[in-house]
């Protein structure tokens, strides 16, 4: 009884003060509360979509709501206010693309453009298509005769031409058509930058041993350096379809109606390097793992041509400053183990790898914080690896006004 009472008196509390109650309080609108209320919930609800996938309509929701507000009001035009919320105007620009229905990709341009104008960098090698080869890497019993293939193709390549070549399990996501599916053949198909050939990322889902149903997606990430220490990367998913008369024909997942996904909210440097499930690579194949993974680090830093600017999102993971960082965890933590490792921008920021920022993917930061890999060359213990992601995420999601996280300062524009 009591529970309802309350109910019914918070929404009565809620219509009087919805803006459209009156006139009166629709005159009242006070821009800086409205942006520290609404940053407040938008930091809020990235986190919760940060801890969990299904927490993703309530941030759509915000999103959704600023950008209404935004524009009705017509804030951007009122010049003192764009110059005071520069950061976050842009910010939910932005991150508001992937909420158009053509614009799944999260690219400036519709998905369709995307596609048109990059499909020269995105394309499948004509001799990853042949029906042998489609046939034999569709299956994990099959992907030694796949190998096989990819060798005899070596054999007749210059030494610097070689494919770079191995079968993994991904720590961190299935296809795009089987949640399940964690095998993979990555070839990496060496350009020519003098020519403005992209190196290609050939990725091909491969099918689970003993599983009737064929994983279906394949994908393509490609790099092609600027020439001034960064490089352009390109994406794009392919499902094959496999017919009754033994064909295989590989068309792109959007064209054949099965969306795609913001492929830059995981890759954060363009290509992402491969840090496979333990134990899932044949030890012959180590050394083209590690060769692939040097071979990402000499394109220099993501960009994602005129499609995306992630400068607009803002400072990544650890960009705090130490002053700021002492005041959340306490007088000396800047001296501890811990608080040492929280250093990621060191290397993970534009000039780099380009930052860790929202939108983010949690499974990846944590995967190759929790799996001993990040940050790179230092050796922590299992328990100061979880103490570190914790504080990481703490201190970037952090909503209290006294000492905002990194996210909410910037978005404030505290960080100028
Ligand atoms: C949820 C995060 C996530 C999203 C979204 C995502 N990827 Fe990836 N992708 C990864 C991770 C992580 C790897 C590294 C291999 C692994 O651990 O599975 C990877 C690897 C790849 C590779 C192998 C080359 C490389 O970069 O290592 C290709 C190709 C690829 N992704 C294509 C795409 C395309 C195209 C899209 C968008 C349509 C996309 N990915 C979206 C997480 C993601
Ligand atoms: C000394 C440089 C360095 C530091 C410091 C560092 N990283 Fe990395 N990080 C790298 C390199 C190099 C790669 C890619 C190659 C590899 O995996 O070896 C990478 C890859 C990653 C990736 C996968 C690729 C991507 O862009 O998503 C994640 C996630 C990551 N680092 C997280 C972190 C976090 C979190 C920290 C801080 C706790 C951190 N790193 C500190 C150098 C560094």
């Amino acid at each position: 009884m009591r529970y309802r009472l309350s109910t019914i008196l918070l929404c009565l509390i809620l219509v009087a003060e919805s803006p459209h109650a009156s006139p009166l309080a629709r005159s009242k609108f006070d821009p800086d509360s409205w942006v520290r209320a609404k940053v407040d919930a938008l930091v809020g609800a990235a986190r919760a979509f940060f801890d969990d996938d299904d927490s993703q309509p309530a941030y759509n929701r915000v999103l959704d709501s600023i950008a209404r507000t935004i524009r009705r009001r017509k804030l951007t035009e009122d010049e003192g206010f764009a110059n005071r919320y520069r950061e976050l105007v842009e910010y939910i620009q932005a991150a508001s693309l992937d909420q158009l229905p053509d614009h799944e990709l999260g690219f400036t341009v519709p998905d369709k453009q995307y596609f048109r104008e990059t499909s020269r960098f995105v394309q499948v090698p004509d001799f990853l298509m042949t029906r042998s080869f489609l046939r034999s890497v569709g299956r994990y019993e099959t992907l030694d005769r796949a190998k096989a293939f990819l060798r005899k193709i070596n054999s007749t390549r210059a030494p610097t031409d070689q494919l770079i070549f191995f079968s993994y399990t991904s720590r961190h996501l299935g296809t795009p058509d089987n949640d399940d599916s964690y095998r993979r053949l990555l070839i990496v198909v060496p350009g020519n930058t003098g020519a403005r050939v992209p190196e290609k990322w050939v990725q091909f889902g491969v099918t689970d041993p003993g599983t009737r149903v064929r994983t279906r997606n394949l994908s393509v990430v490609s790099a092609i350096p600027n020439g001034d220490g960064t490089f352009n990367t390109y994406f794009k998913d392919y499902f094959r379809t496999y017919r009754r008369d033994g064909s295989i024909s590989i068309k792109g997942r959007w064209e054949l109606g099965y969306g795609d996904d913001n492929c830059a909210r995981c890759h954060k440097s363009g290509v992402l390097p491969i840090f496979p499930e333990e134990d899932s690579v044949s030890p012959s194949e180590l050394p083209a793992v590690e060769a692939v993974n040097r071979r990402f680090l000499t394109y220099g830093s993501p960009r994602f041509d005129k499609y995306l600017d992630e400068s607009k999102f803002g400072p990544g993971l650890s960009s705090a400053k130490l002053e700021e960082r002492g005041k959340r965890f306490g007088d000396g933590f800047n001296e501890t183990v811990v608080g040492r490792a929280m250093s990621c921008t060191t290397c993970h920021r534009p000039e780099r790898l380009g930052y860790l920022n929202w939108p983010m993917d949690q499974t990846v930061i944590s995967s190759y914080i929790n799996g001993g890999h990040m940050p790179l060359g230092s050796d922590l213990k299992e328990s100061e690896r979880e103490e570190l992601y914790e504080k990481l995420i703490e201190e970037y999601f952090a909503t209290d006004d006294t000492n905002p996280g990194i996210l909410k300062a910037w978005l404030l524009g505290m960080r100028r």
